[in-house]
């Protein structure tokens, strides 16, 4: 094989940014191969749509048959976001036993075990580091890093457009809807940013790692959540003169008695290390028994930063595809595939 052809469906945010970098790294890409990488349909909802990217507009579709079932098609990228399109999208895919990589933690956590246990069963990889903290390698810390631990807690600042609103009130004395509408403008928010300022955003990406930390199927509804939209600039002041920070926390815990997961907008000592993470930064705080205390920063959205992660995903199926396997890391129940030939 000399390339191998992408099907990407959305050319948003993240699609773009992926886009960017298959083209401005293509030259490390195939060295890394061996063979090149290249995107050869995109799904778009509007053709007609003015995009700032150098894609030829030969390549777009507004359907998604033409590209999932196109056997010239290699791997099937998701960037498309919502719920119910986009995991018939992957699920059809992973039936035409094409891997697929996706951004979307709104798919992950709700139905990511599933889909999962479908990818082993097709023997094709299903993976989705850009779903949880954008650009941080959280997701395969968790399943390879950290594989030897006994993972106790997990602390985290996981949506970037909470973490942006509370900095810019606090620090620039926006008010809530400014920084909300920049959060918006720069490419943060979710398309509904109800999921971000809520807190199911980050509650979806807290039950991702809270299944890949304590190894067991933890469900969005078994995460309690608050959001942030009461917190004014006077609790934010407030908060200073005492010494703390207020914060939008994601919290997995586990004791003998079980696990708990939970999101809120806690007061946090200003010394503690989350409480330096600003802007759209996002920081994964684990303690695990052996290992003690660790944290992964990084920025947690926008275009460049999480395409990176998608690309990086890319690169592993396709390294996979060229072996002839399937799955690569981890036991545990939200990736529990272990490598296994096409002959099997
Ligand atoms: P976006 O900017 O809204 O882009 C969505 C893209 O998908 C657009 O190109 C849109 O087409 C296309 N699309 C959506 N529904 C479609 C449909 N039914 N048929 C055809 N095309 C469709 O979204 P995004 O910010 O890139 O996010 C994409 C995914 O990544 C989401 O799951 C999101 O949660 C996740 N994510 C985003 C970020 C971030 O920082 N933005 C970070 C991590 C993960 P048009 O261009 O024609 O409208
Ligand atoms: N809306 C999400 C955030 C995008 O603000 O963190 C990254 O998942």
């Amino acid at each position: 094989k000399k390339s191998i052809n992408i099907g990407m469906l959305g050319l948003g945010t993240v699609g773009s940014g992926v886009a960017t970098i298959l083209r401005e790294n293509e030259k490390e890409l195939t060295q890394r191969l061996g063979v090149s990488v290249r995107l050869s349909k995109v799904l778009v909802r509007d053709l007609d749509k003015q995009r700032n990217t150098t894609i030829d507009a030969s390549l777009m579709t507004t359907n998604m048959a033409d590209i999932i079932e196109d056997p010239s098609v290699d791997l099937i990228v998701e960037v498309m976001g919502g719920m119910e399109e986009a995991r018939d999208a992957i699920e059809q895919a992973l039936l035409s036993k094409k891997p697929v990589i996706t951004a979307n933690k709104d798919v992950m956590a709700l139905h990511g075990h599933a889909l999962l246990r479908l990818a082993e069963e097709n023997k094709c990889d299903l993976y989705y580091e850009a779903s949880v903290a954008g650009g941080i390698p959280i997701i395969r810390t968790l399943e390879d890093g950290l594989a030897s631990d006994r993972i106790s807690g997990i602390m985290g600042i996981v949506n970037g457009t909470t973490n942006y609103i509370l900095t810019k009130m606090k620090e620039e004395n926006w008010t809530y809807e400014e920084a909300l509408t920049k959060a918006q403008e720069l490419g943060f928010a979710e398309a509904d940013p109800t999921s971000d300022v809520e807190g199911l955003d980050a509650a979806r990406k807290m039950a991702i790692l809270a299944s890949l930390a304590f190894s067991m199927e933890v469900h969005l509804q078994d995460v309690a959540v608050n959001g942030m939209t009461n917190i004014t600039s006077k609790d934010l002041e407030l908060a200073e003169q005492f010494g703390y920070s207020v914060k939008m926390i994601g919290f997995a815990e586990r004791d003998e008695e079980g696990v708990d997961v939970s999101v809120e907008p806690v007061f946090l000592a200003s010394s503690h290390p989350l409480a330096s993470v600003r802007n759209e930064y996002n920081a994964v705080y684990v303690y695990g028994d052996a290992v003690g205390e660790t944290m992964f920063y990084g920025p947690g959205a926008g275009s460049m930063p999480t395409a990176t992660s998608v690309v990086s995903d890319i690169l592993a199926a396709c390294r996979n595809l060229l072996l002839g396997v399937s799955g690569l890391r981890s036991h545990n129940p939200m990736n529990e595939r272990c490598i296994k030939s096409e002959e099997e």
